[in-house]
């Protein structure tokens, strides 16, 4: 939940530590810090607020040269959001320094331990504990800080990936992880660590991504040593080459990384399906499908774990496996799942829809499907993440880096990505014709460049957040493969521009939500052709009845919903199964607008982060 940053080599750390946070402050923003060690002293610059108040701070503060450092983007979970807990924090010694993603469970219990032993506290954080414990391990057991960092891990109980510097080792930077991503880029005398390869991107292309349970102690000049911190053993660092450009990671002349990939949908949901579809000879092919086809073949349900929106790719993904596979799925949410008794077992394949791979949630529930014993598939878009990693299977949506905190390319890739799977195992099972399934793929293809003609609407679409902006609350309402999109379109507008929003299946309006509706209230309603369309369009006149403001999503060309709405955004004629890939566009673009018109943040909504690696 938070992002960090470490260097050490011959340039100036300071700019890229600072940059580095930057590209990391999807993950935290609250607060940012960065401490460096000049060849004598570590000096250290922290500060409540963005990366940017940092480096304000570092222009009229402290010396910030040297050559070695670690620097943090906080989002706070121990103690509010201030200078003093923001990261990195000292030792009460002051020779060692750490940053910290991740949480420490049984800190409270350490720190009283510590408090008796008259170590003393300036923050309310569990980062502060854990410095201290390993300056105790240290002093008490006469440790190198490697061997120190490793012994107090083993004491503590949670989630981290944690940088740490001794003054006295100056040379050496130990890094940790356990639950929380961590990479180490490899240069040419020079070594980085961070939460993800984007800050280093630039500099070398080749990253170790640590492992859970790993520590690995970075020495300038010398090959890293990577240890399992439980067992003891030696760990053969395994160096990757990463495929990541730096273009990917920046704006690209966008005003927001949120609208930057709205508009990219249309590569990215290629990009999911190249190499993969083949049209001509009526193919689908992935590899972590095509290796276990049988276990999905007999599964005798599939259960999809999931967050946010990932879990409303999820709901759409239910009702298409249902209608092309006949598989019958349920779709939880990760974080109950994780907490109840779920009736899972080796007939069970469980699918992980996740952007980042990061989630807390999802990666715990994933946990327990496997201790029940079912198989389980991997969708994630980080490549190398953690749940691409702890899943027997899985495919990537290949969308890109998402950089929004708002998802948008991943929710239409995982769908496609979804789909794909669905139509691979209908054909397998035999549950559609021939001709149904070459209609779907043909159709398929069609999908980026119907997105592009979507995305025309997006000056019409301001103008209705224009009109809208300033309403308090908003539904969204949609059936069948669209109540999950309007379920979608609702989280967008909450996150970015803090509008109360409710997405409903649009019958059930008359089972409360109509209450609601009166000459104030926007209504957003999906309506196009194929699906349930005459009753959507009562639900539509019931709206009317009671003067709400109607927004309908159309198929091009209607005309029924045009004579009765307030505003219409057509989108193209497409089976209702794949229309939620072109019904979500409209939804995004009047949910950015709207927060831009609001001057919200739209990439950092406040108390937001990208990837949710806490509870
Ligand atoms: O990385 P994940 O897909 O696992 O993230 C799940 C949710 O945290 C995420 O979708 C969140 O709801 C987004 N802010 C929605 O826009």
């Amino acid at each position: 939940m938070c992002g960090i940053v470490g260097y050490i080599g011959y340039r100036e750390a300071q700019p890229i530590i600072v940059k580095g946070l930057k590209r990391l402050e999807y993950r935290g923003y609250d607060s940012a810090g960065i401490a460096l060690f000049d060849g004598k002293e570590i000096n250290v610059t922290k500060t409540k607020g963005k990366v940017s108040d940092l480096e304000e701070k570092i222009l009229n503060g402290n010396n910030t040269s040297g050559t070695i450092g670690i620097g943090h983007t906080r989002w706070a979970t121990h103690g509010i959001p201030n200078d003093v807990n923001s990261h990195p924090h000292y030792s009460n010694s002051g020779d060692l320094v750490i940053i910290h993603n991740g949480i420490i469970e049984n800190y409270a219990t350490i720190k009283q331990e510590l408090e008796n032993r008259g170590y003393v506290f300036q923050s309310d954080t569990d980062t502060e504990v854990l410095v201290n414990l390993i300056e105790d391990v240290q002093k008490n057991g006469n440790f190198k800080l490697g061997k120190a960092v490793q012994v107090a891990l083993n004491q503590v109980i949670g989630a981290y990936a944690i940088a740490v510097f001794d003054l006295k080792k100056p040379n050496e930077i130990i890094a940790a992880r356990l639950g929380s991503p961590l990479a180490i880029g490899v240069g040419e005398g020079e070594f980085f660590i961070a939460s993800d390869a984007s800050p280093f991107i630039e500099y070398t292309n080749n990253a170790i991504y640590l492992e859970d349970e790993e520590m690995a102690i970075i020495r300038l000049h010398k090959d890293t040593k990577i240890r399992n911190i439980t067992n003891d053993r030696l760990v053969s660092p395994y160096v990757q080459e990463l495929k990541l450009n730096l273009e990917e990671i920046e704006k690209g002349g966008y005003e927001h990384f949120m609208l930057k990939e709205i508009f990219e949908q249309p590569e990215a949901i290629k990009d999911t399906y190249r190499g993969r579809l083949n049209v001509s000879k009526g193919i689908i092919k992935m590899a972590g499908v095509e290796d276990h086809l049988e276990t999905f073949l007999n599964a005798q349900k599939i259960t999809i774990v999931a967050c946010g929106t990932s879990w409303h790719a999820g709901l759409v993904a239910e009702y298409v496996f249902e209608k092309l596979a006949r598989i019958p799925v349920e779709v939880e949410y990760a974080s109950e799942f994780r907490y109840r008794n779920p009736v899972i077992s080796n007939k069970d394949v469980v699918i992980a829809i996740s952007q980042s791979g990061e989630t807390a949630d999802t990666l715990a529930a994933i946990k327990l499907a496997k201790e029940n014993g079912a198989f389980v598939f991997g969708v994630c878009n980080v490549v190398g993440s953690s749940i691409s990693r702890e899943t027997h299977s899985g495919a990537y949506t290949h969308a890109g880096p998402e950089i929004g905190v708002a998802s948008t390319k991943a929710f239409t890739t995982q769908i496609t990505l979804l789909t794909l799977i669905a139509l691979r195992l209908a054909k397998a099972k035999g549950t559609l014709s021939n001709s149904d399934y070459k209609r779907y793929l043909v159709e398929l293809e069609t999908i980026p460049s119907k997105v592009e003609e979507v995305l025309e609407a997006d000056k019409l679409t301001k103008m209705i957040g224009e009109i809208y902006k300033d309403a308090s609350n908003f539904l969204y309402l949609g059936r069948g493969f669209n109540f999950p999109v309007a379920l979608e379109g609702a989280l967008k507008l909450k996150e970015i521009s803090y509008i109360h929003a409710e997405g409903y299946p649009a019958a059930e309006m008359k089972h409360g939500p109509i209450a609601l509706i009166d000459e104030n209230m926007p209504i957003v309603v999906i309506a196009t052709k194929y699906g349930h369309y005459e009753k959507i369009v009562s639900n539509i006149q019931e709206i009317k009845s009671r003067k709400g403001k109607i927004i309908g999503i159309v198929t091009k060309g209607d005309t029924q919903v045009k004579s009765i709405a307030d505003h219409i955004i057509e989108v193209p004629e497409s089976s209702e199964l794949l229309s939620p890939l072109l019904t979500t566009i409209p939804l995004q673009l009047l949910s950015y607008y709207i927060a831009i018109l609001l001057n919200k943040n739209v990439d950092q909504p406040r108390n937001l982060a990208k990837s949710v690696t806490v509870e």
